[in-house]
């Protein structure tokens, strides 16, 4: 099943969340690990909504807490599964609209949706049947 932000904030708020500090830093590590290894700002502006929190207030817990990291502009994961790495082509063409467009990509372990690929995920939203077209357009070209 696929990561859901509303889904883990609902969890959390029942958990607690916003008043619990322990029950956001958890939510907020869960964030980080289904998203590369970095929080995704748009994601943390979402969350910050979702709560009813300002977003200053999850950022200085970001800030705060070693081993939470913020990752400054678009991150792209593209799955690196079987199925969805078998054109090299994708891959380039992401890595050469990151480096233009400075976004980072990264890969991640099959997202178990083989049937829909290429699956890859932009800012924390899952996109399937990834083409070239669609990798532009997240880029922000026409
Ligand atoms: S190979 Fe991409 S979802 Fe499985």
């Amino acid at each position: 099943m696929d990561w859901n932000l509303h889904e883990a904030v609902e969890y959390y708020k029942r958990q607690g969340a916003p008043g619990n500090q322990q029950t956001l830093i958890a939510l907020l590590r869960e964030m980080q690990t289904e998203n590369g290894g970095a929080v995704p700002v748009p994601l943390l502006q979402e969350a910050a909504r979702l709560l009813g929190v300002k977003e200053t207030f999850l950022r200085a817990i970001i800030r705060r807490i070693p081993g939470i990291h913020l990752a400054e502009g678009h991150v792209l994961e593209l799955c690196g599964g079987p199925n969805c790495s078998r054109s090299r082509a994708l891959a380039a063409c992401a890595e050469a609209l990151g480096k233009e467009h400075g976004f980072t990509v990264r890969y991640v372990p099959c997202m178990r949706l083989c049937g829909k690929g290429p699956n890859l995920r932009w800012d924390g939203t899952v996109y399937h049947k990834a083409d070239e077209a669609l990798l532009r357009k997240l880029a922000g070209e026409k």
